[in-house]
């Protein structure tokens, strides 16, 4: 884990209420699909914490992170021009995707495909058979649809509201997909709380989101229950969780 003020390469808006971030981090090697680091642009205690986010991509010396603005810190990151610095932690999350079997699902909702394209990346790599799934609301909540449809990955795209895609939700596709086909999942809570009652046919793994003062273990800000009633810190003990051993 490391504690360091990043150069800004890149921030612009890629979508109605979406940034794509990019900075420069010289360590890219041990960053794996389902890290995430706490990001803090602004001086003062207001935001009081650091906020977190999914590494979506990284290069050879820097890391890209997709973000909704969606309140102050987001907003105040909004502001950061290309030069400046943005204090960064991480990498973070000792629980990450697994990389085992052939045939990978990701289903991501709105921006949480943003933690599930350097997955996506690190299997193809591998590899993998991988088919994407990826949804929204509406048109505008697909920000990362330009990279999907770049990434040359097999997918395909619902909106809640037909605007885009297939009128329905990524949930939608799974009955198409036998059970051979391990799924990853990473959206809002009531799709993967929906996706929980859904799939017991298959082998799932979750990535959780969940409000986060530190990030690695110490505030218990995070925490969810396992299935055998343990508290479980999703930064620590996560952030991805097999979907039968977490209540959320
Ligand atoms: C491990 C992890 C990875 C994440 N990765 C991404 C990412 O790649 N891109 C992205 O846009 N967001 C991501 N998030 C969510 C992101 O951290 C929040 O959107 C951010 O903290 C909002 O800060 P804010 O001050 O702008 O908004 P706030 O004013 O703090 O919150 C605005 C709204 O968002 C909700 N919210 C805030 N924090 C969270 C949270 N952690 N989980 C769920 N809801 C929250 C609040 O309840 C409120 O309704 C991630 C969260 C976690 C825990
Ligand atoms: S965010 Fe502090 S323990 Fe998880």
């Amino acid at each position: 884990m490391r504690d360091l003020e990043c150069k800004v390469l890149k921030n612009q808006r890629v979508g109605a209420y979406t940034y794509l971030m990019e900075v420069e981090f010289p360590y890219t090697e041990s960053i794996l699909p389902g890290h995430f680091f706490m990001v803090r642009s602004w001086d003062g205690l207001d935001p009081l914490s650091r906020r977190a986010f999914a590494v979506a991509d990284k290069g050879k010396d820097s890391l890209v992170f997709y973000y909704d603005v969606v309140g102050r810190a987001t907003t105040l990151m909004a502001k950061l021009r290309e030069g400046e610095r943005v204090s960064i932690l991480g990498p973070l999350g000792k629980n990450l995707f697994p990389l085992e079997g052939e045939k990978h699902l990701l289903l991501g909702g709105g921006i949480g495909l943003s933690g599930l394209s350097l997955l996506a990346k690190e299997l193809r790599r591998l590899g993998k058979e991988v088919f994407v799934c990826y949804g929204a609301r509406s048109s505008q909540g697909l920000a990362m649809k330009e990279w999907l449809k770049n990434s040359g990955l097999n997918h395909r795209i619902f909106t809640d509201d037909g605007s885009e895609g297939e009128k329905g939700s990524v949930l939608d596709c799974l009955k198409d997909f036998g059970k051979e086909w391990i799924v990853h999942a990473c959206g809002p809570k009531a799709m993967l709380r929906a996706l929980q009652g859904m799939a017991e046919d298959k082998k799932v793994y979750l990535s959780l989101e969940a409000p986060m003062a530190c990030g690695w273990g110490v505030c218990l800000g995070c925490v969810v229950r396992s299935k055998d009633g343990k508290f479980l810190r999703v930064c620590y003990e996560g952030p991805v969780f097999d979907f039968q051993e977490v209540v959320f």
